[in-house]
């Protein structure tokens, strides 16, 4: 099963974006926490600013959008072309609907569940969705620490993904370092959000290489 590291430019430096950016090459998939405020008590960047990104960005763009009324505002953000657009099903009135509207314009569709939020509700609908991600801190903030306790949504994912012979990725995101990062592909997540621990001590190509190796050591 592949490993995937998306780094998280919440991270970088904004006012250095295009360079940090580049930064962050050999990774897979570069990710885009558009923040409104609203849903969670911070604020990054709205649709101009993420399609100035995908212009210049090296790799393509997981959007994960901690914004409220996902159902308007969603759709948006596949046609600016990205590769990946997430929201969170506590936003979203109808999850399904607005998934198979990403579909349809073009962007691979994710759910995300804060740390709270159970996933039993889901596990009969993954075959609507492309991506879950799972929270392992509250959104909002970078730097916070990893939430072991969110581990058996993982497995719970991971049992229901492999039942019923999907190929839906799993995503973490939230205080994912070399230290818990083996926690977290222990449990099935296969595609790992890293912000701090790629920008923060060292080079990032260096510290991608590194996440990648732990992940994978830690994946069947
Ligand atoms: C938090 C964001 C994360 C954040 C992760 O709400 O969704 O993507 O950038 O940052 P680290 O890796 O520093 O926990
Ligand atoms: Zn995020």
């Amino acid at each position: 099963m592949p490993v995937r590291i998306n780094p998280s430019i919440l991270a970088a430096d904004f006012v250095n974006l295009e360079h940090d950016l580049q930064r962050i090459s050999s990774a897979d998939l570069v990710h885009v926490d558009v923040m409104d405020n609203h849903f969670v008590p911070n604020l990054t960047f709205g649709p101009q600013m993420v399609g100035r990104i995908q212009d210049v960005s090296p790799i393509p763009l997981d959007v994960h959008l901690m914004i409220s009324d996902v159902d308007r505002w969603a759709p948006g953000y596949a046609e600016l072309g990205a590769y990946s657009v997430t929201f969170h099903v506590e936003a979203a009135t109808d999850p399904v609907a607005v998934a198979r509207r990403l579909r349809q314009i073009g962007a691979r569709a994710g759910i995300a569940v804060k740390p709270g939020t159970p996933i039993e509700p889901y596990l009969d609908l993954l075959p609507e969705f492309d991506q879950v991600l799972v929270m392992t801190v509250e959104p909002g903030f970078g730097g916070q620490s990893f939430m072991p306790e969110t581990m058996p949504k993982l497995t719970a994912l991971r049992d229901a993904v492999n039942r019923q012979g999907l190929g839906v990725w799993l995503q973490v995101d939230g205080g994912v370092s070399l230290d818990t990062i083996g926690i977290a592909a222990d449990a099935g997540a296969n595609t790992f959000v890293a912000g701090s621990s790629v920008y923060t001590g060292g080079d990032p190509t260096d510290n991608i290489a590194a996440l990648r190796a732990e992940a994978a050591r830690h994946t069947h």
